[in-house]
């Protein structure tokens, strides 16, 4: 069995707690120091790149879209995200803590074919919640993986971007004909309910971590109308 290396450690903002990048022969883990738990595991990609297929699907043909995605992770739903729409599509990626952003231009950046490089992305190194309250009607997609559902995991901080306040703040930000995508290990009707009362039509969508196949992962599908 070979050993797992450990490749970078960070700091999450705002006393988050510890972010340790490490590797295994072609794996690649991001996970919480101490019992915290795993964050993305570059062998699970599925349901990752479903949440942009998914929630791009209505503007597969739409030139000059706008895509927000937060956040970077290993760059899976990022790279979904720019081939699932038009070359005229551009694609902002939100991430919270800098050394992502930089371990994703090392050889992270592989995993998921360096969509970094590509000239439609642009990345915002922050809280993707500051952009909800910058512009109205500026995306036509915004797809959240930020925790392992819509709870605060990586920080407790994002539990307040799941609050009926933050819900609608992102729905200000649609297009009228956008959808909000968020990731989630389950499906939880309390969360798809309170997306309703923020003025969402909402359906689920279970897909598999692996094609086919491994754990079920939920897709929470929030159209503006
Ligand atoms: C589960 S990973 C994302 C996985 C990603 N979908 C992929 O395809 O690899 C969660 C990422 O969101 C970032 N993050 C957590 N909270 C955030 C926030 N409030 N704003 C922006 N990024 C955040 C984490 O640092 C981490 O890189």
């Amino acid at each position: 069995m070979i050993p797992w290396t450990l490749l970078g450690e960070a700091a999450i903002p705002n006393d988050g707690g510890v972010l340790r990048l490490t590797q295994r022969g072609d794996e690649f883990s991001i996970h919480l120091k101490g019992a915290r738990g795993e964050l993305m595991n570059s062998r699970v990609r599925c349901s990752e790149r479903a949440l942009a297929d998914l929630g791009c699907a209505h503007i597969k043909q739409l030139e000059n879209a706008s895509v927000l995605v937060g956040g970077l992770g290993m760059g899976f739903t990022l790279e979904a995200a720019l081939l699932a729409t038009k070359a005229s599509t551009q694609v902002t990626v939100a991430e919270l803590v800098p050394d992502v952003i930089e371990w994703n231009k090392g050889d992270l950046g592989e995993c998921a074919g360096r969509p970094l490089d590509n000239s439609r992305t642009v990345v915002y190194q922050g809280d993707v919640s500051a952009l909800f309250k910058r512009k109205k009607q500026a995306y036509h997609a915004v797809l959240l993986d930020v925790d392992n559902g819509p709870e605060g995991f990586t920080h407790a901080d994002n539990d307040s971007l799941y609050s009926l306040g933050s819900l609608r703040a992102i729905r200000e930000t649609l297009y009228p004909s956008g959808m909000l995508a968020i990731w989630s290990a389950w499906n939880d009707p309390k969360f798809s309910a309170q997306l309703k009362k923020a003025g969402y039509k909402v359906r689920t969508q279970m897909v598999r971590a692996h094609k086919g196949k491994g754990s079920r992962h939920t897709i929470y599908l929030a159209a503006k109308s």
